[in-house]
């Protein structure tokens, strides 16, 4: 008998195109279409913050699911759970988003203040959203085989299932992803009356003497995952890549599966955000024009043989912003045009910005996010640098290498995973790779590609190997439906 289709509840806190503030959000969007495309019924669910419009988006309401009262410790709060779904020409998954005005619609940003910074209430928003997932199934009476819950912003829907409501719930399965496990979702320990969860479980929502919603999310879940399995390693053993707590997660079983990329929205022949598309082949023509195009927006001055380095990046210590910004004053020397783009923590901003005024002609940076701006780096550049502190996965070093934009990486987590160093005598590997996390590492991690991009043929070869790697999801989706299949067996 062929298996049967399973019903599936993706649920994040970020979701493309609705919400994103990085690579969380175009994993919830790929890894739904991915599963739908392997005939399953997929349904995403998110919150819907003040920056999403209904109108654009096209959100609506569901009849059933309006004003629904919830629970925020002494506080009720009203939810109502819209439609919508996200779509390509290869197929549709229907999205189902928690809105609320005082938790969400009145918060232009995801998790912090865009101005000051300061994060929400996140306690409070993250224990309604995840109360309002449970009482969607509830209301609609559907109960998944699997619900998959994406990084901590999701860690208590698993108790929520398991101890209010496990007669409903017996046969659903929970799958929980960590997508990055030094953001853990930890409050005071007195945010724990907030949950309204019974006292017996305090322990297993608790570590280390508070609130830790990534634990919650680890307890309760059938199956365990993180998004490359180098990272996978590292979460136990390393205190950077773990947030400092290596033995949180050596108390559980944690598989690591690749996160894969879009193949529609990140293909450089198909992309509908760029206007010069081009493959393996036409790539030296595709790229030239992309460039251009990229130094036009970037108003950075046309010179033929200077090559373009680029990175997108939430602007914080994870990325490795301020390693770049520690080599810049000597990269700047070389002859090389620099490309940044992001948003984040404002006194790194502020210091890409002032160097951007002194070097006009050689450092271009845009600050906040861009989406297609993003597409045009990745068409337009040749190197991409990820001096990333630790990488649980990383996405757009997969962006640049099928875009035959040459990644220049740190051995880290998921990098380890994606990119190995070019060999010019065997003509194989996809990028450059340093292991310190150090300014001289870094440093002539770059020089190498800049000697290699000065000789034509190999820079060439080195394109084509980048452009030859299939990264699409078909793999990994696979083994996440396996996973699933695996603890649906189980009793
Ligand atoms: C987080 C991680 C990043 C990963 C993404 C998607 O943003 O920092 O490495 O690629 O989640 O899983």
């Amino acid at each position: 008998m062929p298996d049967r289709p399973l019903s599936i509840l993706f649920v994040s806190s970020e979701v493309y195109p609705f919400a994103k503030t990085g690579g969380l959000a175009d994993v919830s969007h790929a890894l739904p279409m991915a599963l739908r495309e392997l005939g399953h019924d997929v349904r995403v669910m998110l919150p819907k913050y003040g920056n999403v419009s209904e109108r654009r988006n096209r959100i609506h309401e569901i009849n059933r699911l309006k004003e629904v009262p919830i629970a925020v410790g002494d506080t009720v709060e009203p939810a109502t759970i819209k439609s919508s779904s996200m779509q390509n020409p290869r197929t549709k998954v229907q999205a189902y988003v928690t809105t609320n005005f005082t938790y969400f619609d009145s918060k232009k940003g995801l998790y912090a203040d865009p101005v000051t910074g300061e994060p929400y209430n996140n306690d409070e928003r993250f224990i309604f959203f995840d109360r309002s997932v449970v009482t969607t199934c509830l209301l609609l009476g559907w109960f998944p085989d699997i619900i998959h819950c994406n990084a901590w912003q999701t860690g208590l829907i698993g108790a929520y299932i398991r101890t209010m409501h496990a007669k409903e719930f017996a046969r659903t399965r929970l799958v929980f992803t960590i997508h990055n496990a030094a953001d853990q979702g930890i409050f005071p320990a007195s945010s724990l009356e907030k949950t309204g969860l019974p006292k017996e479980v305090y322990p297993r929502l608790t570590h280390a003497k508070q609130l830790n919603f990534t634990k919650a999310g680890m307890e309760f879940a059938d199956a365990i995952t993180t998004v490359s399995p180098t990272y996978a390693k590292e979460i136990t053993r390393d205190k950077i890549a773990s947030g400092g707590t290596p033995a949180l997660f050596r108390g559980y079983q944690i598989e690591g599966i690749l996160n894969g990329i879009d193949t529609y929205y990140w293909n450089p022949k198909t992309d509908p955000l760029i206007e010069h598309r081009y493959d393996a082949e036409s790539w030296k023509d595709g790229k030239a024009l992309n460039k251009k195009a990229l130094r036009d927006r970037m108003k950075l001055p046309h010179e033929e043989k200077v090559p373009v380095l680029a990175t997108i990046a939430r602007l914080g210590e994870a990325k490795g912003i301020p390693l770049l910004i520690e080599i810049l004053p000597e990269l700047l020397r070389e002859s090389v045009q620099i490309v940044v783009l992001g948003e984040g923590d404002p006194s790194l901003a502020t210091t890409l910005q002032k160097l951007a005024a002194k070097h006009p002609k050689k450092l271009a940076v845009f600050m906040g996010f861009d989406d297609e701006l993003a597409h045009l780096i990745e068409a337009g550049a040749d190197m991409y640098l990820m001096p990333s502190l630790f990488e649980p996965c990383g996405l757009n070093q997969m962006y640049s290498m099928v875009y035959g934009t040459v990644p220049i990486v740190r051995a880290t987590g998921g990098l380890i995973d994606t990119v190995t160093e070019f060999d010019p005598d065997a003509r194989k590997g996809t990028g450059f790779v340093f292991r310190d996390y150090t300014a001289d590492d870094f440093l002539a991690a770059i020089k190498r590609a800049l000697a290699l991009y000065k000789k034509p043929t190999y820079w060439a070869t080195l394109v084509q190997n980048c452009m030859s790697q299939d990264f699409s999801w078909s793999k990994s989706a696979r083994r996440y439906e396996e996973i699933y299949r695996d603890i649906l067996a189980r009793r």
